[in-house]
């Protein structure tokens, strides 16, 4: 089959499309002939040997793939050949991926394959960051970093129906302009605005509930300085570099809290992991949640893709075409 390999870590140049071997189902797995492969940040850290996980070179990338199922390996129940799927796996930058099967999710007739591969990370993060790790409500208020991202859109729309007040933050005014349409109640251009300041002044001084950050080292420090009384700063990725350690005395003063967040943990939990695909899905039926494609590429430019996502200009999700 084709997929994109790399035998070396490195900048997206390493990414080559070439042959690798059709993998071959096993007991509990899924085998997925992909239609549209999800791009995420966490792709350019693995090819960089940057990531949780380490690459066994030659390596293949991409951790979500949606696509039609070819065939079931022994005990897997519910799933068939010829089922519309999208799931979470290994080695999805490739015309066919596996998956274990409780990764594997029915992809109902009305979602595209492409937003099928923006659904299973990006989303679930957004949705168990605000549920299972936090308990949103909706007198609540939030700070969503890198807004206009693909966890960020989805952060902003989940967090907007469940009635909070949403503060997004972006690096450019476009970006600005997309999370408002997208449900934000008051976007910060954080390049060129200081976001701990503006948000203290939105707030009256009171601070926020709640804060997502991915971007880490540039957000950590004045995200705590703005969050309200036992506010909570969830700690999920370092687009922006690996953040200082931290002072666990700083938190004291306005009983704050900082959490770390992985999806791993919550695909390891049926229960809740089934949870939040029902919600997420049954928010994206009522039309409270829409998948923004930013870009689609053919996986022949899966390096091109990298370089966009790296250079901050896209928006939504990033989607390989096999
Ligand atoms: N823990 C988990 O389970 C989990 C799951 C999914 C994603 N994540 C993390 O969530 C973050 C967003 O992931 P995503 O896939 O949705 O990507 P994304 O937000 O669509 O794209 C990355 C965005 O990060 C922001 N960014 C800030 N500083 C950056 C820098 N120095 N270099 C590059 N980008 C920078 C940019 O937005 P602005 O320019 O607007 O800031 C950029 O557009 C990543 O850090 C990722 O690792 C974690």
């Amino acid at each position: 089959m084709k997929a994109v390999v790399f035998d070396q870590l490195g900048g997206p140049e390493v990414l080559q499309l070439g042959d690798a071997p059709d993998p071959e189902v096993r007991r509990g797995k899924v085998l997925i002939k992909n239609h549209a492969v999800g791009i995420n940040f966490a792709d350019t850290l693995f090819r960089q040997g940057q990531y949780a996980m380490q690459p066994k070179l030659p390596d293949i990338p991409g951790l979500e793939a949606a696509g039609v199922v070819e065939a079931v390996g022994d005990g897997v129940e519910g799933i068939k050949p010829g089922d519309r799927v999208t799931s979470i796996g290994m080695k999805t930058y490739a015309e066919y991926s596996l998956a274990s099967a409780g990764q594997v999710m029915a992809l109902p007739d009305s979602v595209s394959f492409e937003q099928g591969a923006a659904f299973p990370i990006q989303v679930l993060t957004a949705y168990h960051m605000l549920f299972t790790s936090h308990n949103l409500t909706a007198d609540q208020s939030v700070i969503v970093h890198s807004a206009a991202g693909g966890v960020g859109l989805a952060a902003v729309q989940i967090a907007k129906a469940a009635g909070a007040r949403v503060i997004g933050t972006v690096s450019t005014d476009e970006k600005a302009t997309l999370a408002k349409e997208y449900g934000a109640d008051e976007v910060i251009n954080y390049a060129t605005q200081d976001f701990a300041e503006e948000t203290l002044k939105l707030t009256e001084g009171k601070g926020v509930d709640l804060i997502l950050d991915a971007v880490g080292k540039p957000t950590l420090e004045k995200g705590l300085s703005c969050l309200a009384p036992f506010g909570h700063l969830i700690l999920y990725g370092r687009s922006g570099g690996v953040p200082d350690p931290l002072n666990l005395f700083g938190l004291f003063q306005k009983s704050i809290k900082v959490s770390g967040f992985i999806l791993y943990t919550v695909s390891a939990m049926p229960e809740v992991h089934h949870k939040g695909i029902r919600q997420s899905l049954q928010l994206m039926d009522e039309g409270k949640l829409k998948l923004l494609i930013g870009k689609s590429f053919p996986l022949a430019e899966a390096a091109e893709a990298h370089r966009h996502m790296e250079s901050r200009q896209s928006v939504g999700k990033l989607v390989l075409i096999p």
